[in-house]
């Protein structure tokens, strides 16, 4: 029913100015307000995401689709409820993992709508204004929330939220808004009920901005008395309409407010964050040879003059330094690298530091906490685990370095393997400044190997080698002149002359 004193405000988001910066509190570049609560609704199933976890738990550039608008509000210094219910212990788990503190939650045991979802939360209704968000929201930026409250106060608003372009056919399940004259509400898709869903409608994005005056008295008026039987929280806008409120729209755009219920609408988000990251690096003077190909978490940070190579994965809290270059196919997973350090093609690298001027692989691995020192290199199939290597130190080919500290300047010869665990326990190994490991030295730990040492090529060493000793631990060469004749059953062309077994002088490593 139309009202004819209805006082609808419509105001572009392209031409909103703030008016009203005095209200808030800048710290940090982030603006903070103290009026204002947020209401983050994340109980419901993900039906429409059919992969049997929530959407909400599914990672978007490495953080869970439901971190976005809790951190959103958190660094904007506004008070965050969350209102959950479906896999509530592993969502609020992956919230208090991202957000140290004050996340309060409240349980929606029965899922009836999102209108119950903030039903649900009435008894943490406690700041002046409440904006409330859809859970599954991961695009919203600061600027959208601080223009939709400035825009709130500055009409004195019962209800502000935000509208987009209806541009995109993935949008068909959105509500519409609805407008004639002065009177507006919201019609979610389903009410259309068989009627054709007019294309040329706005569509609502799912984040509303309330007088807590406004619930207060008029959240008893939403009913359930509608095609999915639920409890709408869209219902409030055309509530508040009625009743003669100030009713706001923001228009932002339809990147920003995308909602994520398939897993189609998952990967759409999420290449629109992946670009903007690109794009923020590329701005900062970071060169990416294919960037359609690479895959970069929200919290990596590279610096400029790098290059980052196609193929490439840059996960979880990677750091890359300045002038670095990560050639094709690499992964590094929470790595930290300092300048000018080069990662040759298919390494991967997790939870692990490499100083400046090192050289990794091709196909290397290192991980678990291992630490590379400045100039050193790490080369081809080479695995280095909870290890440590310092200044200068090579391990170029076919090794296997685990639980050992590693001094400067030490070679590791082709094919050395560090046996680290005796069937039980792990064990370490230290290996001192300037040692000279042999190629295919087995070293059996715990076992130290003092400074300027050397191991004798194909040596198995199990016990602790002084500081410039020459350890040998192999058996002595034993040559059978002609023995290939008497073995094969031929006749040597020449008299064979028999000598004595022969032994390599031991400086001969
Ligand atoms: C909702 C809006 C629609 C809007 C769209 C934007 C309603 C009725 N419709 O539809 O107008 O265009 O978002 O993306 O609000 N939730 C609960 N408890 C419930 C139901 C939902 O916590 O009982 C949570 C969900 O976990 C989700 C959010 O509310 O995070 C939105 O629910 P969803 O089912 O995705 O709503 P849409 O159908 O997308
Ligand atoms: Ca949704």
């Amino acid at each position: 029913m139309l009202h004819n004193n209805m006082r609808t405000i419509i105001i572009s988001f392209n031409f909103f100015i703030l008016l009203f910066t005095n209200t808030f509190a800048k710290g940090e570049g982030i603006v903070i307000h103290n009026n204002l609560q947020a209401i983050i609704l994340a109980a419901e199933k993900s039906t429409r995401f059919n992969t049997g976890t929530s959407k909400l738990l599914a990672p978007l550039c490495g953080q869970a689709v439901v971190v976005y608008p809790a951190r959103l509000f958190h660094e904007l210094g506004v008070e965050v409820t969350v209102v959950t219910g479906h896999q509530k212990e592993d969502i609020e788990s992956a919230l208090n993992a991202q957000i140290e503190s004050g996340i309060q939650y409240v349980h929606q045991a029965e899922q009836r709508g999102t209108g119950h979802a903030l039903l649900c939360t009435k008894d943490m209704w406690n700041k002046e204004h409440i904006i409330i968000m859809n859970g599954d929201m991961p695009l919203v930026s600061p600027e959208i929330i601080t223009k939709l409250y400035t825009m709130h106060i500055e009409n004195n608003a019962a209800i502000s939220f935000v509208i987009a372009p209806n541009d995109d056919p993935s949008f068909a399940s959105y509500g519409r808004i609805v407008q004639d004259g002065s009177s507006i509400k919201i019609v979610e898709a389903s009410e259309f009920r068989g009627l054709p869903i007019p294309q040329d409608y706005p569509v609502n994005a799912g984040v509303y901005l309330i007088t807590k005056d406004f619930l207060v008295n008029y959240c008893n008026a939403l009913q359930h008395n509608n095609a999915k039987n639920e409890f709408y929280i869209t219902d409030l806008i055309g509530i508040a309409n009625e009743a003669d409120k100030n009713v706001c729209t923001l228009t932002a755009s339809c990147d920003d407010i995308r909602g994520i219920n398939t897993l189609q609408e998952l990967v759409t988000a999420e290449q629109i964050k992946r670009t903007q990251l690109l794009n923020n690096f590329m701005k900062a003077g970071v060169r990416f040879m294919m960037p359609e190909t690479n895959v970069i978490d929200l919290d990596v940070t590279i610096g400029r003059g790098t290059v980052i190579g196609a193929g490439v994965h840059l996960l979880g809290k990677t750091k890359i330094g300045e002038q670095c270059t990560i050639h094709p196919y690499t992964i590094l997973d929470t790595a930290i690298l300092e300048d000018n350090v080069t990662v040759h093609p298919h390494s991967v690298v997790s939870h692990s530091i490499i100083h400046a001027h090192a050289h990794i692989g091709p196909y290397a691995h290192l991980h678990l906490e291992s630490d590379i020192g400045k100039h050193a290199y790490v080369g081809n199939f080479v695995e280095v685990k909870k290890s440590s290597l310092g200044v200068g130190t090579k391990a170029k080919h076919l090794t296997y370095l685990g639980d050992a500290i590693i001094g400067s300047r030490v070679n590791i010869g082709a094919g050395t393997i560090i046996c680290n665990h005796d069937g039980k326990r792990k064990h370490t190994t230290t290996i001192k400044d300037n040692a000279y490991i042999g190629s295919n030295s087995t070293l059996i730990a715990p076992i130290t190997i003092e400074e300027n040492a050397y191991t004798a090529a194909g040596s198995t060493i199990n016990k602790n080698v002084p500081a410039s000793a020459l350890a040998i631990g192999r058996a002595l060469q034993v040559i059978k002149e002609g023995y290939a004749h008497k073995l094969r059953g031929t006749q040597p062309a020449t008299p064979v002359t028999h000598t004595k077994p022969a032994t390599k002088a031991p400086e001969d490593v």
